[in-house]
């Protein structure tokens, strides 16, 4: 028993960093919310490949996403309240994604604990579930089976 044990926790422990397996989403839903909501502004692009979106590059690139410091896509010029939450300490996962695209600003000013805080995201999820569900496709697109 005690065998078994060790050898799942040196299984979770050797799991890509990054493979923040949603819990709760649905990808395929999450597939259409992204492309209603999110494209007009997102690319998931890895390399040369674009995974999904029209390429604006209004906002960061979100291929690995999941698992990411906030505010540390290279080359996007991202807004200070994003960089100051990276600083934190905090990386991107279905809770926090979650909370920020229902309300960018107002979940970096909680985050931050500064009412002066703003996001340059001009967007708001309205659905929660949505929000669970763009998770997951993104965790899906990031996963290098997808590549
Ligand atoms: C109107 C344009 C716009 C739309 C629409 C939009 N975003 Fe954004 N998004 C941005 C911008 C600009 C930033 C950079 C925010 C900052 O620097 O404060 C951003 C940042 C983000 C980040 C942080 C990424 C990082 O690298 O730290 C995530 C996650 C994100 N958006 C997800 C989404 C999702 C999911 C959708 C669709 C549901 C969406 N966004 C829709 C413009 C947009």
């Amino acid at each position: 028993m005690k065998h078994l044990t060790l050898a799942a926790a040196m299984a979770l422990l050797s799991a890509p960093a990054f493979a923040q397996v949603s819990t709760q989403g649905d990808a395929a839903a999450g597939e259409e919310v992204f492309a209603r909501n999110c494209v007009a502004c997102h690319v998931v692009q890895n390399g040369d490949e674009v995974l999904a979106g029209r390429n604006s590059k209004t906002g960061p690139n979100l291929y690995q996403m999941p698992g990411r410091t906030p505010g540390t896509y290279e080359g996007f010029e991202y807004g200070d309240s994003m960089i100051a939450f990276g600083a934190t300490g905090a990386v991107w996962d279905e809770a926090h994604f979650v909370a920020y695209v229902q309300d960018p600003t107002g979940y970096l000013r909680e985050q931050l604990d500064d009412n002066r805080a703003r996001g340059k995201m001009a967007f708001q999820l309205r659905k929660e579930e949505d929000a669970y569900n763009v998770y997951a496709y993104l965790v899906q697109l990031s996963a290098p089976a997808a590549q």
